[in-house]
């Protein structure tokens, strides 16, 4: 009898194309902002009169910064969805 046999890089080829779409399409960045980025801050330095992030490029890059401080590492598509949100909900830079 002639079973088929995936190779295993097309396996783990598949595996990784079925976590980034989910990953992307399951990413709700409110919720991921409330439960992990007010670790160490609250959303009041966004706000704050001496405010550091001066553009939407520094947002970028600061949201990014930030994120390599928690154990989770998101996805650069999820990423950019957590730096619009701050943008949307405090900064409001022109892209
Ligand atoms: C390990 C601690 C830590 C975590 C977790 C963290 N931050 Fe930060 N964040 C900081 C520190 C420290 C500053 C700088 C505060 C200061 O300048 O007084 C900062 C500043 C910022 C700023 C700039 C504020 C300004 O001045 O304009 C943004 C934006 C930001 N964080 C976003 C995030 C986001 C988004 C997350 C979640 C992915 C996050 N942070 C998680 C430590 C953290």
């Amino acid at each position: 009898m002639n079973v088929p046999i995936l190779s295993l890089p097309a396996v783990l080829a598949i595996g990784m194309i079925a976590a980034a779409s989910a990953a992307a399409a399951d990413f709700d960045a409110p919720s991921y902002h409330d439960s992990q980025c007010t670790r160490c801050h609250d959303s009041g330095v966004y706000t704050r009169a001496n405010r550091r992030v001066r553009s939407y490029p520094m947002l970028d890059a600061q949201v990014a910064r930030c994120d390599a401080n928690l154990a989770t590492k998101l996805f650069p598509e999820d990423l950019q969805l957590l730096t619009d949100h701050l943008n949307d909900s405090y900064y409001h830079f022109a892209k």
